[in-house]
């Protein structure tokens, strides 16, 4: 097989992000935009010594889950890649997908308990992160990155983000434009303008608006306050934040605050959360909601026992479940985080709570040596890397009666799931659909002890 050459193909399977797969005399071929069940006309675009990848020329043979794509920057844009396939569709994919792994690293079946999809896919982001820069004739440009590079594509109407968002940042950018506030210029790091993120209290209709800066002297500063406080009374929170590094990070780590406290709220299970914008809080509010209430049904909480929380960002899964538990720590690598979780839990009345910084590999094993605490129940909600080997050997010192492990990333959670089960059973887990129309899927598991 050689690159430009021609073939058609029967798309066999899809992968996990959700290309299609053919094999010509045994060597796998990834084919973006191809559906399984699909014959396709396509042309090979590079060749390694183990697979290649195609692009499709012509859909020969139609699959009956292909749709039309309904967004005008699909072709371009790198958000979601599912966007030719029924919904429905795309949930039993990742279902398969998410089996496929675990199996690979479990080398035994897992049951999925429950598939929990969204009601309405539409709208579900509650943070929007637009890029600005300097198109080619020179004009400030705003939109998202397309797929692995960092042109700027402009966007029109984005149908995942929060409409409330998309308006925010287009007025910015449209302030901006006319007021010759100059975009970021990757090349040569000058401009200021970096990024335009917009957080959304989704049941409070509270909104963050953080203007990503190269430096702290931005010209129309208090033009644009105005401008858009008058417009948007939703606004509870203007920050400037510092970014002048040469890095794909979005925030710097300083902030100055130019309008309002520096943090929104939002409820989630009935309580209130502060979310400052250093803090990570999910993406996608009305499925984080049912996949703690998942969590929490896996926990079996009778309302005696210490609960850790760990990664617990500003205390959301901790402080849901703090109704059925008698005592809850948790742990957490940002500052920022942790403060609006101590603030989280006096907001909940959640009385019998300490939140620690650290990372969770270092301060677990500290912490249950000299205070000499064991948890009963282990929430651990990792980022998409899983838990540190350390942080697991601690668990398994510990030996705490159940571990609910929330992830992002099948891959790391069958690899964390593999050494838990040196003492663990892990029967079940739920797949919860936090990222419609997009590879990425979330799951709850839970673990036994034998
Ligand atoms: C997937 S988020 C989950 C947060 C929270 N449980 C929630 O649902 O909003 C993972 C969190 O782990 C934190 N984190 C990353 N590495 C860590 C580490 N080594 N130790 C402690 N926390 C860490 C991140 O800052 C982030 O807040």
């Amino acid at each position: 097989m050689k690159k430009n050459e021609e073939y058609v193909v029967q798309i066999v399977d899809n992968g996990f992000e959700g290309e299609g797969i053919a094999k010509i005399s045994g060597q796998t071929i990834f084919v973006p935009n191809a559906i399984k069940d699909e014959k396709v006309k396509i042309k090979i675009l590079k060749v390694t010594t183990k697979v290649a990848y195609a692009k499709v020329l012509e859909i020969l043979e139609k699959s009956e889950h292909r749709r039309l794509t309904d967004c005008d920057t699909d072709s371009q844009c790198g958000g979601c890649s599912l966007r030719h396939m029924d919904y429905d569709y795309t949930v039993q994919m990742k279902k398969n997908s998410v089996e496929n792994t675990l199996k690979k690293a479990l080398g035994r079946e897992i049951l999925v308990d429950e598939i929990i999809p969204m009601e309405a896919p539409f709208y579900y982001r509650n943070k929007l992160q637009y890029p600005l820069g300097v198109s080619e004739n020179g004009e400030l440009t705003m939109g998202v990155f397309a797929k692995r590079s960092h042109k700027i594509i402009p966007t029109g109407h984005c149908q995942i983000q929060n409409e409330l968002a998309q308006k925010i940042a287009n007025d910015i950018f449209a302030f901006a434009k006319e007021n010759k506030i100059c975009g970021y210029n990757e090349k040569n790091q000058t401009g200021i303008l970096r990024h335009i993120v917009v957080r959304v209290g989704v049941k409070t209709n509270e909104a963050m608006v953080t203007l990503v800066v190269n430096h702290l002297k931005m010209p129309k500063e208090k033009e644009l306050v105005d401008f858009l406080t008058s417009q948007y009374p939703q606004i509870k929170t203007i920050v400037k934040n510092l970014n002048d590094k040469n890095t794909n990070v979005i925030l710097g780590t300083k902030n100055e605050i130019i309008f309002g406290d520096g943090y929104i709220t939002d409820i989630l299970l009935g309580k209130k959360f502060k979310i400052s914008n250093l803090s990570f809080y999910q993406v996608n509010p009305i499925q984080t909601e049912k996949l703690y209430a998942k969590a929490i049904q896996y926990a079996q909480l009778a309302g005696c026992e210490t609960v850790f929380d760990l990664y617990c960002g500003i205390g959301t899964i901790g402080i849901c479940a703090s109704d059925k538990a008698k005592q809850l720590f948790g742990m957490e690598t940002i500052p920022e985080a942790i403060s609006d979780a101590k603030e989280n839990a006096k907001l909940n009345h959640v009385k019998n709570s300490e939140f620690f910084v650290g990372d969770v590999e270092k301060t677990l094993p500290e912490f249950v040596q000299k205070r000499n605490i064991k948890p009963d129940v282990v929430f651990v909600d990792p980022p998409r890397k899983g838990c540190d080997k350390t942080a697991l050997e601690t668990l398994l010192k510990i030996e705490p009666k159940r571990i609910v492990y929330v992830s992002c990333n099948p891959a790391t959670l069958g690899r964390d799931l593999k050494v838990l089960e040196n003492k663990y059973e892990s029967k079940k887990l739920a797949i919860c659909d936090m990222f419609p129309w997009t590879a990425h899927v979330e799951c709850v598991a839970v673990l036994n002890f034998k």
